[in-house]
């Protein structure tokens, strides 16, 4: 097994600072070596002195390694089991001629929000009710492919049949409506940041498999602005891997354990 030396990794998080305005110093030591272990691979590299002089400042290959770094990897209802339980919430309380707020909290290339799109669509099949999708990430390469919502062919297999009829199903790939992509605003955001998500208010936020990376005192306040910027009764969606934090135990009333569903109270 290879050994590499980590030795310099606060100079290389600076760097990327520097180079990209990405700030990963608030991420955890273990699961950020393992991507700067991935980058050393790529670029073969045996330490990270010897990665910091290859990439000589260059601002390109800096971007080419955020990527690397955050992860992108997502799909269209990405454990169903979530998806469902939200339909089952917005079904058993569908508010007429109102619009639901939500976001996407680490977007990715936009899978998530679609998904959620689908199923807000779906409802107004039959019920008058609006909806507006906030979705964030911080990687701006992400949210290019988000904003085209155009995917291949093989990302067709999570989407539920009757989900087809909000898609342009081409040759090599498929795309999402601009009846759908017009309620979705896509915004480069840094959740870390106090008022990345702050002047607005949702029904439901959702933020799944982002924060699991970021040291506890950060998901602390992150899992704060979530709170504040939920209405009263909003509904927060981490999903089967991160988790709320007891120190929010008592603010949300739990509504489903294996998704981590919460209510905001
Ligand atoms: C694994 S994807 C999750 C996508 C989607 N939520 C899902 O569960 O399928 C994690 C996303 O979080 C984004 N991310 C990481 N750190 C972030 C930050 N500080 N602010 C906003 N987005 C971030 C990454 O760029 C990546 O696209």
């Amino acid at each position: 097994m290879m050994l590499f030396d980590y030795d310099g990794i606060d100079k290389l998080i600076e760097n990327i600072k520097f180079n990209t305005g990405y700030d990963f110093s608030e991420y955890k030591e273990k699961p950020f070596k393992r991507r700067v272990r991935v980058i050393l691979r790529k670029y073969k590299c045996t330490s990270v002195k010897e990665l910091i002089k290859n990439l000589n400042n260059n601002r390109e290959e800096y971007q080419k390694i955020i990527k690397i770094i955050t992860i992108n990897v997502t799909e269209f209802f990405r454990n169903k089991e979530v998806f469902d339980q939200f339909e089952s919430i917005l079904e058993s309380d569908i508010k007429e001629g109102y619009t639901y707020s939500v976001l996407s909290a680490g977007c990715a290339t936009g899978e998530e929000p679609y998904s959620i799109a689908f199923l807000f669509e779906n409802l107004k099949r039959n019920n008058y009710l609006k909806y507006k999708i906030d979705a964030i990430d911080i990687d701006r390469g992400a949210l290019d492919t988000a904003i085209k919502g155009k995917y291949p062919l093989e990302e067709l297999k999570t989407i539920p049949e009757k989900f087809r009829e909000y898609i342009t199903i081409g040759e090599s790939s498929f795309t999402v409506k601009e009846s759908v992509k017009s309620n979705i605003n896509f915004k480069i955001e840094n959740l870390y940041v106090n008022d990345a998500i702050s002047d607005s208010t949702y029904d439901f936020i959702f933020c799944r498999n982002v924060f699991i990376y970021f040291r506890r005192d950060l998901q602390l306040k992150i899992l704060n602005n979530f709170y504040n910027s939920l209405k009263l009764g909003g509904y927060l969606v981490l999903g089967k891997v991160e988790t709320l934090s007891n120190a929010f135990k008592d603010k949300f009333e739990m509504i489903d354990l294996r998704n981590r569903i919460y209510r905001k109270l």
